[in-house]
This record gives C-alpha cells, sequence and structure tokens, in this order.
C-alpha cells in the first residue's frame, strides 16, 4: 500500500485523492479554535462514534485549547459493505456519566442520518447540560433523517470515502488524506 498515491485500487474499484493531509488539518484547526471560543470556561466532554471517528477525535482535541474528557461509544450500521444496511446496533456503551455535562458527539462522517438520529434517541434518555455534533464530512445529498450538526469539516459528494479513520471492509483507516470511489 502506498500512502502517497495518487490512486488505490481496491478490490477492482479505483479510489482517487478528495482531501489532502494538509486540508484536513487545516481544517480541523478551524475546529478546534471554534471549539474552543465556543466552550470558553466550560469542560466539555468530547464523545466519540467508533471506529470511525477516532483519529479525528484525536486531532480535533489536540487542537482544543480547554479542560476537557473523552469518552467512546461504538456503533455498528455498515458492516463491510460500501452502502448502510439501515438498521444501527450498540456495540459498546458509554462509560461517563453525561448527565449536567456539555457533551459535544465527534462523528466520523453522516451519510443519511440513521446513525445521528439513533444517537439523539439514546441521548434523549440522559440529561446533558447542553448536546452538540461535529462531524468530520456530510454527504448533504445523502440525508434522509432530520438531524442537527453544528460543526461540518466539509461537505462532500455522495460517494464513498476511505482514509483517515474512514474504512472500507475495516481497511485503510491508516491513510492520512481521504480518497473517494471514482465511478
Ligand atoms: P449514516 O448512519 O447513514 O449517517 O452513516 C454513518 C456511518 O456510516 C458513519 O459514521 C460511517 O461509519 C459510515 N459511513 C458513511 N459513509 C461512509 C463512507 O463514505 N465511507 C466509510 N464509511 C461511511
Ligand atoms: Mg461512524
Amino acid at each position: 500500500m502506498n500512502k502517497k498515491a495518487d490512486k488505490l485500487i481496491i478490490n477492482g474499484d479505483t479510489f482517487i485523492p478528495l482531501l489532502t493531509e494538509e486540508q484536513i488539518q487545516k481544517r480541523v484547526k478551524e475546529l478546534g479554535e471554534q471549539i474552543s471560543n465556543d466552550y470558553k470556561g466550560k469542560v466539555p466532554v468530547f464523545i466519540g462514534v467508533l471506529n470511525g471517528a477516532f483519529i479525528f477525535m484525536s486531532d480535533l482535541i489536540k487542537n482544543v485549547d480547554l479542560e476537557c474528557e473523552i469518552d467512546f461509544f461504538k456503533l455498528s450500521s455498515y458492516g463491510d459493505s460500501k452502502i448502510s444496511s439501515g438498521k444501527v446496533k450498540l456495540l459498546k456503551e458509554l462509560n461517563c456519566d453525561v448527565n449536567g455535562r456539555d457533551i459535544i458527539i465527534v462523528e466520523d462522517i453522516v451519510d443519511t442520518g440513521l446513525s445521528l438520529k439513533y444517537i439523539e434517541e439514546l441521548f434523549s434518555k440522559h440529561t446533558p447540560e447542553s448536546m452538540k455534533v461535529v462531524s468530520l464530512l456530510v454527504k448533504p445529498e445523502s440525508l434522509k433523517y432530520d438531524v442537527k450538526i453544528d460543526y461540518i469539516g466539509f461537505r462532500i459528494p455522495s460517494q464513498f470515502v476511505i482514509g483517515y479513520g474512514l474504512d472500507y471492509q475495516q481497511k485503510y483507516r491508516n491513510l492520512s488524506s481521504i480518497y473517494v470511489l471514482s465511478e
């Protein structure tokens, strides 16, 4: 695997660069600064949605100039396919107590919005002081559910992407840039 290649051929599919490492890092820094301003004097809990959000969350909190806590939970919806299965399962629960806390849900990508809808319902059973959502990527044309995303890294076309935490059959998360399936 050449991590800087102009294109990646995976199972006969061609993936081409969509966002460079530099573009991603610049935007993540901006998001971190924006969150630092918006949460001045607060101690938010960043809650990452595994597995996809782990790299974004790591870079994001390094750009946040606040005392903060982190936790993760794990959802599954895609299985190993390139299209959503339409079902969400909770595979790993939260460990922290979110009641009375300012929580920031960290997503890698919002596609149909099904996962985020599930998350909103999950947290409606708790009583956080506030809840916001940051997603590195959003596919606006794929949205099927009415969800609120407070901070968006990039709006991208409705095509399958990999890298920077995002997988195809659990692989390619370790690419520093983001590639898109070329059709
Ligand atoms: P949604 O529930 O349809 O919004 O999909 C959300 C989840 O599906 C994301 O958190 C990802 O884990 C996964 N996903 C959506 N689009 C892509 C993609 O283009 N590449 C890899 N994973 C994706
Ligand atoms: Mg995800």
